[in-house]
């Protein structure tokens, strides 16, 4: 059985991530410094698995400690999803993004330089593709960015492509990911924003419990099927089965690899709007305001790499996005899980 350490593992794709791991019958370990996450995390995982995974409070960044995680287990490989994620501050405070997500990077690769672990799967995002200039994203599409939190991970994708030719035996796969929503089909386990949600879908699902009165759709006159900003949205779940997918190849396969993980399909904001309200038999009310700035009109991922090299495709639809995300909402706040009971 591989032990895997999964930095961030208390966050959203992390934990979902451990749980398929485990599912896999893999054995993982979490650090995470709970800057943007709860330790009842934990409990949702073990809800779930049946089994408490070993956790360390800790900041990446922080090598001494970092380290003493290393000597304390024997780490077989390792998935980086640490760091800081909304673009929005990322704006506001640069340097604290620079700071935090580079210099984790660079410490967790120190580490595994080490205690001779040479196997990592990078958390990245196709935010580091022009996607101003381009719709149908491929691995080979040109690169940039418009935020420092986008920056970072293009620069920390360098940082380890770097390293790992510098090891003939060490390997990475860089995890491009489009737009992780939906929840474990439990409800245990979910995405928990501090504050006002920046991305669509919580807060598509706090308009739905009436935690706030409407959605503002960011622009209606895209050059897109219904004016509408289009994006491609990928089930938590299968995107954690893509990280596993990825560990294995990185097994067999020496080198530094980038694969998209995305579905393949774009869905505009309205519609995905009107397919949550079907699904889950609730009102979402909208107005469509101003564009938001820096967003792009319309992307979606090419599939073809993640198909050929990790065997793994998208299998959820964006009915279960939006049902499991439904769910989820409902099920953290306390309320019934049947829609109908509220009317008893
Ligand atoms: N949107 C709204 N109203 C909202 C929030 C979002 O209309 O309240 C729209 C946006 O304009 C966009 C779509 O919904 O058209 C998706 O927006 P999100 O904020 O959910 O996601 P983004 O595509 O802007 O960005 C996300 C992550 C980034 C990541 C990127 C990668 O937030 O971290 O996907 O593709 F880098």
């Amino acid at each position: 059985m591989e032990t895997i350490l999964i930095t961030g593992g208390m966050g959203f794709i992390g934990s979902h991530t451990c749980v398929e791991l485990m599912e896999a019958g893999y054995s993982p370990i979490i650090v995470d410094d709970l800057s943007n996450s709860s330790i009842k995390v934990l409990d949702g995982i073990e809800a779930i698995t049946k089994k408490r995974v070993p956790f360390y409070q800790l900041d990446v960044a922080d090598f001494e400690a970092l380290a003493q995680v290393f000597a304390q287990h024997t780490i077989d490989a390792v998935i980086h999803f640490a760091g800081f994620k909304a673009v929005g501050e990322s704006k506001e405070k640069p340097l604290h993004y620079y700071c935090n997500n580079l210099n984790s990077t660079m410490s967790l690769l120190k580490c595994m330089d080490r205690f001779g672990v040479g196997r990592l799967v990078f958390s990245s995002s196709a935010t580091v593709y022009d996607s101003m200039h381009h719709v149908l994203l491929t691995e080979e599409t040109e690169r940039w960015c418009t935020n420092p939190y986008g920056w970072t991970k293009f620069m920390s994708e360098q940082i380890i492509s770097d390293h790992v030719a510098t090891r003939p035996d060490a390997s990475a796969v860089l995890l491009r990911y489009f737009n992780p929503v939906g929840a474990h089909e439990s409800g245990l386990i979910g995405e928990a924003p501090n504050g006002v949600p920046q991305n669509l879908m919580p807060f598509v699902t706090q308009v739905a419990v009436g935690m706030r009165d409407k959605l503002s759709v960011f622009g209606g006159d895209y050059d897109t099927p219904d004016g509408s900003g289009v994006r491609d949205y990928i089930h938590v779940t299968d995107l954690a089965r893509g990280h596993v997918a990825a560990l294995a190849y990185a097994k067999e396969h020496p080198g530094c690899q980038a694969v998209n993980l995305g579905t393949g399909r774009g869905v505009s904001v309205l519609e995905l709007v009107t397919t949550f309200e079907r699904v889950n038999g609730v009102a979402i009310p909208y107005e469509i305001t101003a564009r938001r700035p820096g967003d792009a009109p319309m992307y979606y991922a090419e599939t073809r790499r993640a198909e050929e090299l990790l065997h793994w495709r998208a299998e959820r639809s964006l009915e279960d996005m939006c049902r499991s995300a439904y769910h989820w909402q409902r099920k953290s706040m306390g309320l019934w899980e049947d829609p109908n009971e509220r009317t008893r």
